[in-house]
């Protein structure tokens, strides 16, 4: 009796282990471990019902009798028209174009070019030094404290009140502003490097390290130079960090 109902009962077993499988098992499991699984019911599926073949002629009567144009119209042309078109459906799925943003990596710390021009000089990024940071404890407090004034007159819409790169604008940016109290951020660089940043700003970067679309302004058609060392004097106190320097990196201190 059971005979006449053994397609569809092979149909709705497969579709119910995709479902169980796809719906019921947290965390969802990947779209190829979900096609072993599959495979591996289909073949378990069609060997149970190939096993005997009074099961096997009754599994294949639904299809002969659609084939064969003894079944109602409606069903051959659900089987005859639909399975193609579930497949053209599912093909064009696979190969339809999206809209989706491609993904795009980005060097953060690119490689910063070894000259670059400051009010149409050429300066040599690795001759950089910050001339205001004195040895003289009193004269470095005043340029930090004059760094701070800059820092919270230009920087701080972005770069945020705690300089944590989270200020008024942040949002409204991709990449986010720098968080200078992050210790991937100006710690680990050295001021030549902070300063070739904040003179060139965002159209600064290197080709070589695109997609860039920092906002990151040009500070240099803003500041003058010393007004660039102070607000980085500014930004390494501010954040509680040191810059980076080849010194320390190798191990000693030069004072
Ligand atoms: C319009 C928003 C905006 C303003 C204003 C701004 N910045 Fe930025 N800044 C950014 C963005 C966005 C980034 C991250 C992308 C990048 O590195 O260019 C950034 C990055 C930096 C970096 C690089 C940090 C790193 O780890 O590479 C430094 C240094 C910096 N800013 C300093 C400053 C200083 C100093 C000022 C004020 C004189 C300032 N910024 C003002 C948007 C801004």
């Amino acid at each position: 009796m059971m005979a006449r109902y053994t397609l569809y009962l092979a149909v709705a077993l497969w579709l119910a282990i995709l479902a169980g499988l796809k719906y019921l098992i947290h965390p969802p499991m990947p779209a190829s471990v979900l096609m072993i699984y599959m495979t591996l019911s289909t073949l378990g599926i069609l060997l149970f019902v190939a096993a005997d073949e009074a099961r096997f002629q009754a599994f294949l009567a639904p299809l002969k009798s659609v084939f064969e144009g003894r079944a109602p119209l409606a069903a051959q042309v659900l089987v005859l028209a639909g399975i193609p078109l579930l497949l053209g459906w599912g093909a064009w799925l696979r190969t339809a174009p999206t809209w989706d943003a491609p993904f795009e990596p980005r060097v953060v710390h690119p490689e910063p070019p070894s000259s670059f021009s400051l009010h149409g000089r050429r300066i040599e990024t690795a001759n950089l030094k910050n001339p205001l940071r004195l040895p003289d404890p009193v004269q470095l407090e005043k340029y930090t404290q004059e760094g701070k004034t800059i820092y919270y007159q230009n920087c701080f819409f972005c770069h945020g009140d705690a300089l944590a790169g989270d200020g008024h604008f942040a949002n409204a940016f991709s990449p986010i502003p720098a968080n200078f109290r992050d210790v991937g951020t100006i710690s680990m660089l050295q001021e030549s490097f902070v300063f070739w940043r904040v003179a060139t700003g965002g159209p600064g970067l290197p080709k070589g390290a695109t997609p860039w679309l920092s906002a990151m302004p040009v500070w240099q058609n803003l500041l003058t130079e010393e007004e660039i060392w102070k607000a980085i004097l500014y930004i390494y106190a501010g954040s509680g960090s040191t810059p980076r320097t080849w010194d320390e990196e190798a191990g000693h201190e030069k004072h």
